[in-house]
């Protein structure tokens, strides 16, 4: 990026992804609590964000309560994770760590699984911050199924959710690193923490900032 911050000292943003009921909420939670503990400066984020007016229609659209193209959503999404991305440079820039509880892979994921082509979906991510780390948290799509049961919302259904799970494994790269989320929830917890915090080392260094699907 070209602002002279590279270099400097900064927050780590890292984000959670896996399928519906991988763990991502109950993880990101925890995490927080043992950042803090530690010492550092850390908050937690999840997209969609549901305060913001872009919010409420995708929240209204995740509820059945109202119909948009699969286009239309895809890029709400999008606007959701666009009109917070000032505020997520500076508090990252300001040593803030964010732990993001799903991103632009859950965005593109969902969207390819339903058939939309998976570069016209990365389009509107570019320009994004780039996350330092992507933990996947890796479960079946049946044993995720099992947990508590799908609630109400769209895409709660086992075989969306395995077409989707394809569609992440698409999206791997660098930054990804896959934790089994079949383990006990304290063990997965605890390689969490192990990987966030090599990550968080790693940003204090002063790693640089880059943009998604830029490199
Ligand atoms: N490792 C685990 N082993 C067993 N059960 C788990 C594990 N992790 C989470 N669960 C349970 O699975 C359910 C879903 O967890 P959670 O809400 O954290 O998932 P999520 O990934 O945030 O789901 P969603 O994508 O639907 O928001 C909860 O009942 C939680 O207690
Ligand atoms: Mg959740």
């Amino acid at each position: 990026m070209e602002n002279g911050a590279t270099g400097s000292p900064r927050g780590a943003l890292v984000v959670l992804e896996g399928l519906d009921r991988s763990g991502k909420t109950s993880q990101a939670s925890g995490l927080l609590t043992y950042l803090e503990g530690q010492g550092l400066s850390a908050e937690l984020w999840r997209f969609p964000d549901r305060n913001t007016c872009v919010g409420q229609m995708i929240s209204s659209y995740l509820s059945n309560e109202s119909e948009l193209d699969d286009r239309t959503i895809h890029l709400l999404f999008s606007a959701n994770r666009w009109e917070k991305r000032t505020l997520m440079e500076s508090k990252l820039r300001s040593g803030t760590t964010l732990i993001v509880d799903r991103y632009s892979y859950s965005g593109v994921a969902f969207s390819s699984a339903k058939g939309l082509d998976i570069e016209w979906c990365k389009g509107p991510e570019k320009g994004l911050l780039a996350p330092d780390l992507v933990a996947y948290l890796d479960v079946p799509p049946e044993k995720a199924a099992e947990r508590g049961g799908y609630g109400g919302e769209r895409y709660e259904q086992l075989e969306f959710q395995k077409k989707v799970a394809q569609h992440y494994e698409m999206l791997h790269d660098l930054t990804w690193k896959t934790v089994d989320a079949c383990l006990p929830m304290e063990e997965v917890a605890k390689q969490l923490r192990e990987i966030v915090m090599d990550c968080v080392a790693n940003c204090q260094k002063g790693k640089p900032l880059v943009e998604l699907w830029q490199r």
